[in-house]
């Protein structure tokens, strides 16, 4: 594997000497202070306390992103505003893997040309994925003038300097960078409340999915330094997080552009010796760089959750063959009776696509086929979307939008049944649980997950949240599951806030 050699830079020290610049330095409440004592986002708004929002689509790597956003805006003195509406600097953080993703953030754009016209002093940055695309780019700069600034995932560690310019320049500022200049450590994140945490691994993806945007948006894979992962999640277990989640477009790569012959094997071992750290999950894994002896680490650590999502995309092997996904219908089982022979209980979920390409009816069946011998927990199913500039975008592709839209409903019947199945099993049983906190819906409901990623709604429980419990598992529908709290672990509910 070619070795990229990209440098590792720390966040904290290209920080300080650029606000050093500015006449700015990190004061004892953590925000950078010139010498009267103003934050860098008074002094940059003219405002006192300055709020921000930040709004995220897409997946894992999007959610743990907008927490780096946060987390710098706040060392800026930024607050944090419930609303657009007070809200002094905006950024949406866009996701681009489907048409539908990309309507939906553009959609926000186009809504918030009026609050921009009502309050012309807020900031509107556009981030992400979809910026990544040229297209996208070259829209906002056409059609969005009200847009202030945009930069996408290969900059976003760089905000104090790109947000001067974007409050100094009258015209939109637009910086996006096609690969990543480097990799950057010790990014302050505001994490989201509770006793979990993201911790990216790797970044990029080489895989080049015929169907995938990815590749172009987050750049080629660059993995971080297994001391600096370790680390990361000693701090984030001193500070009181119990649970990570080891992030990568391709977890299953990790250090194969390290050249050290150290693996993502080696680094869930490693993760699993932190004290303290009670649950670990890792997303996403490519099933062609599965190797038995991830399953052999997952086995012999209790720490290291027993769900494996392992998206299989198609059940045909020609399509898998077009999509460049580089094993076959025959390899992916393989894998999959070699996780239930040696993780009894395990769940195993994915992701499929369907209406690629030429796809007809016998592949599909070959995946409806695939479905019913794997007996999936969950799917995430999607269908095909073209996204310019890949290669499938580019082929013909007779099967009618109906088709494919049939073919979708044909394959979420038989998966929501079986989730439902595989959920109904568990009625009557008791589960180890994270209870994580009030529903979004109802507050006299807490939200709960098992070790397999399986959501519980529970009837509240007074300082429940972020406290590691058993339910009773009482009822099942497709998508959760309902019980009762019948024991709470003694651990003092975690101290969230780090970084
Ligand atoms: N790196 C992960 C996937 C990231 S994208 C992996 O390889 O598994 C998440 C899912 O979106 C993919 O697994 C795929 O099922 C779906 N997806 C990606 N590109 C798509 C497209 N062009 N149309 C429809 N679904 C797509
Ligand atoms: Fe996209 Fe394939 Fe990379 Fe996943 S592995 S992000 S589907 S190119
Ligand atoms: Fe979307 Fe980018 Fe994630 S395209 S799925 S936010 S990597």
């Amino acid at each position: 594997m070619e070795r990229l050699d990209v440098p590792v830079v720390s966040y904290n020290a290209r920080t300080a000497a650029f606000m050093a610049g500015e006449g700015f330095a990190l004061a004892a409440d953590g925000v950078y202070r010139d010498a009267a004592g103003r934050s860098y986002a008074a002094v940059l708004t003219g405002k006192p306390a300055p709020g921000s929002a930040v709004k995220t689509w897409g997946c894992q790597m999007n959610e743990a992103d907008s927490e780096a956003l946060l987390g710098q805006l706040r060392q800026m003195g930024y607050g944090v505003s419930d609303g657009d509406d007070r809200a002094d600097i905006i950024l949406l953080n866009t996701c681009a893997v489907r048409g539908t993703a990309a309507e939906h953030a553009l959609g926000e754009v186009g809504r918030l040309r009026r609050l921009k016209t009502e309050r012309p002093d807020v900031l509107l940055g556009v981030c992400g994925c979809l910026t990544q695309m040229p297209e996208t780019v070259a829209y906002l700069r056409q059609h969005a003038p009200h847009v202030d600034l945009v930069f996408g995932t290969n900059n976003l560690d760089d905000l104090p300097s790109l947000l001067r310019r974007a409050y100094r320049d009258e015209a939109q500022t637009v910086d996006v960078w096609a690969q990543s200049p480097a990799t950057v450590e010790d990014l302050p994140a505001a994490r989201a409340a509770g006793v979990r945490a993201w911790v990216n691994v790797i970044y990029g993806c080489d895989k080049y999915c015929t169907y995938c945007i990815v590749p172009t948006t987050r750049g080629r894979e660059r993995s971080r330094r297994p001391g600096d992962v370790v680390a990361e999640v000693r701090r984030l277990a001193a500070a009181g997080y119990r649970e990570v989640t080891l992030l990568g477009q391709n977890v299953n790569s990790y250090g194969h552009d390290l050249g050290a012959g150290y693996d993502f094997a080696d680094l869930l071992a490693d993760v699993a010796q932190v004290d303290g750290i009670r649950w670990i999950r890792y997303t996403t894994s490519h099933p062609r760089d599965f190797t038995p002896r991830m399953v052999e680490v997952v086995a012999a650590h209790p720490q290291i959750c027993e769900h494996f999502h392992l998206p299989v995309q198609s059940g045909s092997d020609r399509v898998l063959r077009w999509m460049n996904r580089g094993y076959t219908r025959a390899q992916y089982l393989d894998l999959v009776h070699h996780v239930r022979r040696l993780v009894p209980g395990a769940s195993i979920t994915t992701d499929i696509i369907v209406g690629f390409p030429r796809e007809t009816e016998d592949d599909f069946r070959a995946t409806l086929d695939l479905v019913a011998e794997v007996g999936f927990d969950n799917a995430f199913t999607f269908q095909y979307s073209p996204r310019a500039g890949t290669p499938a975008a580019r082929w013909e592709d007779p099967v009618p939008p109906e088709v494919k839209h049939q073919r979708l409903e044909r394959l979420n019947a038989v998966q929501y049944a079986e989730s439902r199945r595989h959920n109904e099993a568990l009625v009557g049983t008791a589960a180890e649980v994270l209870v994580e906190g009030p529903s979004r819906k109802d507050p006299a409901v807490f939200t709960a997950r098992t070790r397999t990623n399986r959501l519980v709604l529970v009837p509240a429980v007074e300082g429940a949240g972020g406290r590691f419990g058993r339910a009773r598992l009482t009822a099942a529908q497709t998508w959760t599951l309902h019980g009762e709290i019948e024991a709470l672990d003694e651990e003092t509910p975690g101290a969230p806030r780090a970084g």
